[in-house]
């Protein structure tokens, strides 16, 4: 008889596995017992390594004697298996013996280094995504990283706010899917194994709503524009388990981020019951003076523990204030109780009170420090984000036995260049990171002449090297431009009221244009750029972000037909800053345009088309798809049944590639006005040259859902359209009806 044996074994493991969690539990409860208050205000507080500074340093020549006294719970920007042992052993020496927990931006990548997360998010492959930031994890946790500050899942409008290059466009349906994937790559199979790291979704919240696109700036919106746009994917996030959340700098409605009790406890600690914790960003819980929310950081720390911000990055407020604010009961004791428990819990499910070294392994450091499997897959992450936006007279792919091609620009010999913003610069890199130059050089046959120019700088207003470029271009068969902006153009405090090509180089492309030879423009950048003369003059356009140590290679994959291009714009391309800001999921108004004639109508300017450069999901192929009509299960369903939607993709080229299916949804009546598309699911389809294939989609009442004025989730009866196609600007539609 099977089933005691079966019985005795399904209670011994319940027992042992609530034993297992009771103990971290209890374990965490038998260290909180034993602590002073300064030794809790010491779990959250969060000092900077004085090596590396990612925002502006306190000078501090206690900070070793601090960690020390147990003042320290946690640093970021320190790694290296010698260093953070080093660091961890100054942190034994403290009487409760509680381990260090390091933090490190590690956003795309370690020692290899990934496209930044705008452009992975192109490639629409959460696979892909979720790989990114495995093989992220696996680097840096063997450089002594327990935790990385990323994903940054904000939702933006605004190519001029530097750090849209951080995140995954405008959209929260992709940007939810996202945020999953990277949450899920960098916490692996769960913390304790050594090649996890604790995520941290940020900044809590709609950082990427600052008025003007200005950055650390002032975001004011509705709670239902809060709700549908820009928390979905930090609960998406949630869902997905990550360890912890980064407070943002900005004041949302009047009340700063860290300050702001409705974000953390009402939201993310109560309705999602998160029971990771929360730090700050940098200095965030001091700057609350700077906002006129605080009088002193006294004020600040109370004003932030009592919010839920549960640890203070930099800005020394809680291992200064908390233990007085405790005793005058400004901060109630449980405030911080609860705090501390979260943190001890991650150190505790870190394994970093069993073995506080057990990330700091020198051995382990050497292996992964150049692990061929990680430049392959940066490489096929990087070619996968190569959007090709134009592509006129079959200009791509170019011919690997092309006799003379003219290799002209300022990247193309780039090399950190190609590493974007919150990258890591490493001794070997001249030797590592694949420039153009490298990446067809070894593409090409020996017959293949390469000349090169750089032609102009990025950012000055010399011409000197025009003639030297044009004098390589006239002999050539073919021109591959490279041109956009240095790595340090978009990121961190990097908003721009302009948003061009810099210097000259647009200039320098009208000048290789003239020459009349076939010309290919690469556009490296962090964030959409305007360049209308280009996109209107040249016959062939790749944008290639910031793609990362295999950039060279990934490129030249694309530029010469190895892999075909199938990236999708995650963010809208606007004409001119003007029009910003600009999106795909805009409400249709009183007064909805229908083209650029209609005058009073959308609020459509005077002087300037109402349509962006490029729309979100546009991306090109070097073959060409075709869509067939869209057939639906039923012409109305019920709220309790699904609606099948399908269609018929037809590779009608002469390139195999794989299509971004996209499927939109229009609700054309609601108790709010909804959008004129909502973006509700994609299917990477590959397809052989002459191939088709049915896509078929299901959607049920849940993808009909949207936040009413009274921030109820819900859905509606009435009419819908859906609509299939690969950019949002082009689709078919199909009608069908909800019904009670
Ligand atoms: C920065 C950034 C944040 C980063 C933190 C630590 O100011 O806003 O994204 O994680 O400080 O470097």
């Amino acid at each position: 008889m099977k089933r005691p044996i079966l019985t005795i074994a399904i209670v011994a493991t319940t027992f042992f596995s609530q034993a297992q969690k009771k103990t971290i539990d209890q374990r965490v409860d038998s260290v909180l017992k034993l602590m002073t208050l300064e030794e809790k205000a010491g779990q959250m507080n969060q000092y900077n390594g004085p090596w590396a500074a990612t925002g502006p340093l306190t000078n501090d020549d206690k900070l070793i004697d601090q960690i020390k006294e147990g003042k320290v719970g946690s640093m970021l920007n320190a790694t290296g298996a010698v260093r953070t042992r080093d660091l961890q052993q100054l942190a034994l020496q403290s009487r409760l013996k509680i381990p260090l927990l390091f933090g490190q931006d590690v956003v795309h990548g370690y020692r290899t280094i990934f496209p930044i997360p705008l452009a992975e998010a192109a490639s629409w492959n959460l696979e892909a995504m979720e790989r990114s930031a495995r093989i992220a994890a696996i680097e840096a946790s063997a450089a002594g990283v327990h935790w990385t500050f990323a994903p940054m899942v904000d939702i933006s409008r605004d190519p001029r706010w530097g750090r849209v290059m951080e995140g995954a466009g405008e959209d929260p349906f992709l940007g939810s899917l996202i945020a999953k994937a990277r949450v899920k790559g960098f916490q692996g199979k769960g913390f304790g194994n050594t090649d996890a790291v604790m995520a941290c979704a940020k900044h809590f919240a709609a950082y990427g709503a600052a008025i003007g696109g200005r950055d650390y700036n002032s975001v004011d919106m509705s709670l239902r524009q809060l709700w549908e746009t820009y928390l979905p994917p930090f609960k998406a996030a949630a869902e997905a388990g990550a360890a912890t959340f980064m407070n943002s700098f900005n004041d949302l409605n009047g009340i700063p981020a860290t300050g702001n009790g409705y974000l953390q406890r009402e939201i993310l600690k109560g309705k999602w019951n998160f029971k990771g914790f929360v730090v700050s960003d940098w200095g965030s819980v001091g700057e609350m003076i700077n906002h006129g929310f605080v009088k002193d950081n006294k004020e600040a720390a109370m004003s932030a523990a009592n919010a839920g911000s549960d640890m203070d990055m930099e800005s020394r407020a809680y291992i200064q204030n908390l233990p007085q604010l405790v005793k005058e009961g400004k901060v109630k004791l449980t405030v911080v109780d609860d705090a501390v428990r979260r943190i001890l819990k991650k150190k505790f499910e870190m394994g970093l009170f069993d073995d506080p070294f057990k990330y700091s392994s020198e051995e382990r450091e050497k292996q992964q420090w150049n692990n061929a499997d990680h430049l392959k897959a940066e490489r096929d992450m990087a070619k996968k984000s190569i959007v090709l936006l134009k592509n006129d007279r079959q200009t791509l792919p170019i011919s690997k036995q092309t006799k003379t091609i003219a290799l002209i620009g300022p990247f193309i010999k780039a090399k950190s260049d190609n590493l974007g913003f919150w990258s890591y610069d490493w001794p070997d890199d001249s030797a590592r990171i694949v420039s153009v130059w490298d990446g067809v050089k070894s593409k090409v046959g020996t017959d293949t002449k390469m000349l090169y120019a750089k032609g102009c700088n990025i950012n000055d207003t010399s011409t000197a090297g025009f003639a030297e470029a044009i004098e390589m271009a006239k002999q050539a068969d073919v021109i591959v431009m490279n041109v956009g902006e240095a790595r340090d153009m978009s990121g961190e405090a990097k908003s721009k009221s302009s948003i061009r090509l810099p210097g000259v180089q647009e200039d320098l492309i009208k000048a290789m244009q003239a020459t009349g030879k076939p010309v290919v423009v690469m556009i490296n950048a962090g964030r959409p750029l305007i360049f209308n003369w280009v996109a209107d003059n040249v016959p062939a356009i790749l944008y290639t972000w910031w793609l990362g140590t295999e950039a060279g290679n990934a490129i030249a994959d694309v530029l010469f037909g190895d892999y075909n291009p199938s990236a999708k714009l995650p963010m809208t391309f606007p004409l001119t800053e003007g029009q910003i800001p600009i999106y795909y999921n805009y409400y249709n108004t009183g007064r909805p345009a229908t083209s650029d004639s209609d005058r009073f109508y959308r609020s459509a300017y005077i002087d300037l088309s109402l349509y962006p450069k490029y729309a979100f999901g546009h991306g090109l192929s070097y073959t060409s798809f075709s869509y067939s009509d869209i057939t639906l299960s039923n012409s109305t369903i019920k709220s309790t049944e699904k609606l099948i939607a399908k269609m018929t993709l037809t590779n009608a080229g002469n390139f195999d590639g794989e299509e971004t299916v996209q499927l939109y949804i229009r609700d054309l009546f609601g108790s709010v006005v909804r959008p004129v598309k909502e973006l509700k699911g994609f299917q990477k389809v590959f397809l052989k040259k002459g191939e088709s294939k049915e896509v078929m989609f299901t959607l049920t009442v849940d993808d009909l859902r949207f936040y009413n004025d009274k921030l109820q989730y819900i859905y509606e009866p009435g009419d819908f359209k859906l609509f299939i196609g690969g950019s949002s600007d082009k689709t078919k539609e199909a009608g069908f009806k909800l019904v009670k």
